[in-house]
């Protein structure tokens, strides 16, 4: 059986880079390979993971759609993972993989998300809201900033004496562990089943935790029907 072929974009340090790699290399997603991997800025730590792993990587300007385009053919990639990748990918290559890429998001979207929501910032918001629960969410991505359908979301407290920065650091071990199991979902085709129903990973001992997420989403949900958020699909015109 030929295996599924991932590119995956980065801009950086490409920790959830290497918890896909990992996850292929590990038997936990068997049927899959890292065949690309772009990053839009040069010298990188991600670059290093896909060279000592003998991954083909390249640096392609962000605005330079066409070149993506040929060497995600080239390569014959089955589905594109956007891995800390700074940047709004063309509508082009929404289109022609449509419904096979997913973003790890630093955040339980809807919460946090959109234009502006990115790095520490993610993190600053959080903790300004006094929100008690954050997390990461891998989702698909589609034409709208951090819009497309959630996938696995993953919760951590917030606790009193968090700062953005290890705020950020506890949330990208959690960002592995989602990306992980949405990517392999991808892989084994069974995407649809978490469009209906997204998972939640939460610690098991932290039973408060879960009540109080629930909580936060009953919140989220009266702040919708009041209008003060608009999630929405966007499709690429
Ligand atoms: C992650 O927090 C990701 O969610 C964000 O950028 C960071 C990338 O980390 N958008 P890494 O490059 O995977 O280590």
């Amino acid at each position: 059986m030929s295996l599924f072929n991932l590119a995956v974009l980065i801009s950086g340090s490409g920790s959830n880079l290497q918890a896909v790699i990992d996850a292929t290399e590990n038997g936990t997603i068997p049927s899959a390979k890292v065949a690309l991997v772009v990053s839009s800025r040069e010298k990188v730590f991600g670059l290093e993971r896909a060279e000592k792993h003998g991954i083909t990587n390249m640096v392609i300007d962000r605005l330079d759609t066409e070149k993506l385009m040929d060497m995600l053919k080239a390569h014959n990639i089955d589905g594109i993972i956007l891995a800390g990748y700074l940047t709004v990918l063309a509508p082009d290559v929404i289109t022609a993989y449509n419904g096979k890429i997913i973003n790890i998001h630093p955040a339980l979207l809807p919460m946090f998300g959109g234009k502006g929501f990115y790095g520490i910032k993610v993190h600053q918001a959080v903790l300004a809201s006094g929100v008690k629960y954050t997390g990461a969410t891998a989702h698909i991505v589609d034409c709208g900033v951090d819009t497309g359908s959630a996938l696995v979301r993953g919760v951590i407290p917030v606790s009193p004496d968090d700062t953005a920065e290890n705020l950020q650091k506890r949330v990208l071990e959690v960002e592995h562990k989602v990306l992980v199991k949405a990517v392999k979902a991808l892989v084994e085709g069974n995407l649809d089943e978490l469009i209906k129903s997204p998972l939640t990973l939460v610690n098991k001992d932290d039973k408060e935790g879960i009540l109080e997420y629930a909580r936060e989403l009953m919140e989220l949900s009266n702040a919708l029907n009041d209008g003060k958020f608009v999630i929405a699909g966007n499709a690429c015109s």
